[in-house]
């Protein structure tokens, strides 16, 4: 049992007082930042609960490269991302987390193999939720991106072929002069997703 809930492992996750499911109410894509840096302080926290998520096996596939340098920043957008959608507002972003995954040879592809699950999708998209809702709970705003050439932005994140990167998420205080008030977001309705059994 956890003595101290607010201090787990190494970096401190403070409560804001929201509650989990008002923070999912609450969180939108953010498309327009204000340049000025998140604290590192913020950046650990909602780094620490992406290292909480779950995963199959606990193989922990995800790894994270935390982009702050302007340049790197330009490079991504410019080189990393793909064509056919402007996103030339990530580069006010300031902050670019890079997940990446490296696959447990034994585990994720043999499991894989076995039952066509590819876990470490799975894991990646949980542990990117747990960013972002940390990062929505602190007052930040994110937007994942997954038009990206994985390559190029390997390359210039400097990692080894063994990590692939699968998406970027921007993190950083919402330029509310921009985007105003968020929409509310557009979801298909209960009835058209569940089947009761
Ligand atoms: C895996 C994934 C990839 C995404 N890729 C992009 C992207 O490349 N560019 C972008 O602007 N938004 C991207 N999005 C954001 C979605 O467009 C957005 O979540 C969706 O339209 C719902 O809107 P909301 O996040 O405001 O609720 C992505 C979201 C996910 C989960």
């Amino acid at each position: 049992m956890r003595s101290d809930p607010d201090n787990i492992g190494g970096a401190v996750i403070r409560c804001a007082g929201l509650t989990v499911l008002g923070t999912i109410a609450r969180r939108v894509s953010c498309r327009a930042y204000q340049t000025r840096p998140v604290p590192q302080e913020q950046v650990m926290q909602i780094l620490e609960a992406a290292r909480l998520a779950p995963s199959a096996c606990n193989q922990q596939p995800w790894r994270f490269a935390i982009v702050r340098d302007p340049e790197l920043r330009r490079r991504i957008v410019g080189e990393g991302f793909l064509p056919g959608i402007t996103m030339n507002w990530a580069i006010d972003a300031p902050v670019h987390v890079v997940i990446g995954m490296e696959r447990s040879l034994v585990t994720h592809r043999l499991a894989a193999s076995v039952s066509g699950v590819d876990y470490p999708w799975v894991d990646i998209g949980i542990a990117g939720e747990h960013l972002v809702l940390a990062a929505t709970e602190l007052g930040l705003g994110t937007c994942w991106i997954g038009w990206i050439r994985p390559k190029t932005v390997g390359r210039i994140v400097n990692w080894p072929r063994s990590i692939k990167p699968a998406v970027i998420i921007t993190v950083g205080y919402p330029d509310d002069s921009v985007v105003g008030p968020p929409p509310a977001s557009r979801r298909k309705p209960l009835t058209d997703l569940l089947k009761w059994l």
